[in-house]
C-alpha cells in the first residue's frame, strides 16, 4: 500500500498550529471561562496538540456528528451523534474542527452550540476547502486553505483509515 502523498508536513502543521495557539492564548486572554468543543472524531488530533499550547485556561467537551457515510460524498444533511456533556451556558465556545469542506457541519454546529445560550461560539478549523463552501459560514481561526482533494491524517481519514500519520496527504478515494 503506497502513502498518501504529503500535501501539508508535520513541521508545516506544527508552526501553524503554534501560530493558531498564540493568537488564541491573546485573543481569549481576557477570559478564564474558554471552551474548546471538539468534534469527533477528526478533530481530535489538532485538539490535543491545540490545547496544549495555549497559555490560558481552558476546558475540553467534544460533541460527534455524522454527515458523511464511508465514503467521500456529502449528503448536506448533518445528525448529531453526541452532545456536549458539561454546562457551557454562559461560557465561550471555540468549536475545534478539523476540516471544513461544503460548510453544512460547521453552519449545523454553530446554530446546535447556540442554543446552549453561550457567551460566544466561535470556530477554528484545521483546513478549509475554500471552492466547496455550499453555504456561508465563518472560520474565526484557520490553518491552512486546500484545494479540492481528499485529505487524510492528523485526525482526517478516509473510510477510517491514515488518521494518525502526522503529516496531511493526498488520497485519491476510489468511490
Ligand atoms: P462539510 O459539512 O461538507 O463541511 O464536511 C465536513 C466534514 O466532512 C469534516 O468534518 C470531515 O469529517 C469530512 N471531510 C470533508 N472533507 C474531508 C477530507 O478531505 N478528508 C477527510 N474528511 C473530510
Ligand atoms: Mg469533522
Amino acid at each position: 500500500m503506497t502513502l498518501p502523498v504529503v500535501l501539508i508536513s508535520e513541521e508545516e502543521i506544527q508552526t501553524r498550529v503554534g501560530e493558531l495557539a498564540e493568537q488564541l492564548s491573546t485573543d481569549y486572554g481576557e477570559t478564564d471561562d474558554l471552551v474548546l468543543v471538539g468534534v469527533l472524531k477528526g478533530s481530535f488530533i489538532f485538539l490535543a496538540d491545540l490545547s496544549r499550547r495555549l497559555t490560558i485556561p481552558r476546558t475540553i467537551e467534544f460533541i460527534a456528528v455524522s454527515s458523511y457515510g464511508s465514503n467521500s460524498t456529502s449528503t448536506g444533511a448533518v445528525r448529531l451523534v453526541m452532545d456536549v456533556r458539561g454546562n457551557i451556558e454562559g461560557k465561550h465556545v471555540l468549536i475545534v474542527e478539523d476540516i471544513v469542506d461544503t460548510g453544512h457541519t460547521l453552519k449545523y454546529l454553530i446554530g446546535m452550540l447556540e442554543s446552549h445560550r453561550p457567551a460566544s461560539v466561535k470556530t477554528c478549523a484545521l483546513v478549509r476547502k475554500a471552492e466547496r463552501a455550499e453555504v456561508e459560514v465563518q472560520t474565526d481561526y484557520l490553518g491552512f486553505d486546500i484545494g479540492d482533494e481528499w485529505v487524510v491524517g492528523y485526525g482526517l481519514d478516509y473510510a477510517e483509515k491514515n488518521r494518525t500519520l502526522p503529516y496531511i496527504g493526498i488520497v485519491t478515494p476510489d468511490d
